[in-house]
């Protein structure tokens, strides 16, 4: 009884419908099932597993990258119309949402530097899975205005977690961008920030700012995204450190996955 309480003050008390609730655990479902897909060597079709799967379309990585953030930032940017007010926390969240898939876009377009290919079902799955993403936490938050405020506020920690997050996940991003140099498209092993300890660094910012995301709004739906995202990266980055060791005799097999020193 008291675990039950303690852990009912991290979230808002919301009356989720029968609806909702089928929105939350096919959510759930659905990511932890991508994540067995990537374990299982069934990879999504972009970046260095664009070759992974027998699906001939295939667009250039950028355009592809663009077709699969932009939505989402749409719907961020047209939260702040659908759902003008809302207190802090509400305005927080939707700056967060926005300013997270703005930041990717901009990424794309003039930092990231693409050797490849984006398959288009892939692409179509994952904007699909970011739209909904963005759109369900607005809605969701939507849904607990009127409702007491969670015992135990987050939301600041929240903004913290999130600014770690897009500051940690865009240095590395950067670290990967000086490997390629004079229109190189190689691969090369990775070196410097967290990179020495683990090959996806920028993987586990990236499950910060999501934890960050479900710390501002505390609501079901963006805690189950935040555990659906942490286990779809932790599959990716297991299945992008076992592709480093096929092609890099010398990959330093300290350099883990995604934790430094565990996995
Ligand atoms: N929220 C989620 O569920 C989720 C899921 C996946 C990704 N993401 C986000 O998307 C970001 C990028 O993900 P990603 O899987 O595309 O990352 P990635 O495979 O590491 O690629 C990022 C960029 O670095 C280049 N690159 C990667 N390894 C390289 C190397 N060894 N040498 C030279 N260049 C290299 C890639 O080029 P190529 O394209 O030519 O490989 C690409 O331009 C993540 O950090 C995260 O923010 C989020």
């Amino acid at each position: 009884m008291m675990i039950t309480e303690m852990v009912e003050g991290f979230a808002y008390k919301e009356a989720l419908s029968i609806y909702e609730k089928l929105i939350c655990g096919a959510t759930c479902f659905y990511l932890v099932g991508l994540a067995f897909l990537e374990v299982s060597g069934k990879h999504l079709q972009y970046s260095k597993f664009s070759n992974s799967g027998a699906s001939k379309s295939r667009i250039p990585s950028k355009i592809g990258m663009l077709f699969i953030y932009t939505p989402a930032l749409f719907a961020g940017v047209a939260s702040f119309w659908v759902f003008p007010g809302g207190g802090i926390r509400f305005l927080m969240l939707k700056s967060a949402v926005t300013i997270h898939f703005l930041k990717r876009d901009l990424e794309v377009l003039f930092l990231h530097k693409f050797s490849g290919f984006f398959g288009v079902e892939s692409a179509v799955i994952i904007a699909a899975t970011y739209f909904t993403a963005a759109a369900g936490f607005v809605y969701f938050h939507h849904q607990t205005e009127g409702l007491p405020e969670p015992s135990v506020d987050l939301k600041y920690f929240g903004v913290l977690l999130s600014l770690i997050g897009l500051s940690g996940n865009f240095y590395h991003h950067y670290l990967l961008s000086k490997l390629r140099k004079n229109n190189n498209k190689g691969y090369d092993i990775p070196r410097g920030g967290l990179f020495n300890l683990v090959i996806c660094p920028h993987y586990l910012f990236e499950i910060t700012t999501f934890v960050g995301f479900s710390f501002i709004s505390q609501t079901i739906f963006t805690y189950v995204c935040a555990v659906g995202v942490a286990f779809y990266l932790s599959a990716r980055s297991y299945a992008t450190r076992k592709w480093y060791i096929s092609k890099f005799e010398n990959f330093p097999t300290n350099v883990k996955a995604l934790i430094p020193y565990v996995f």
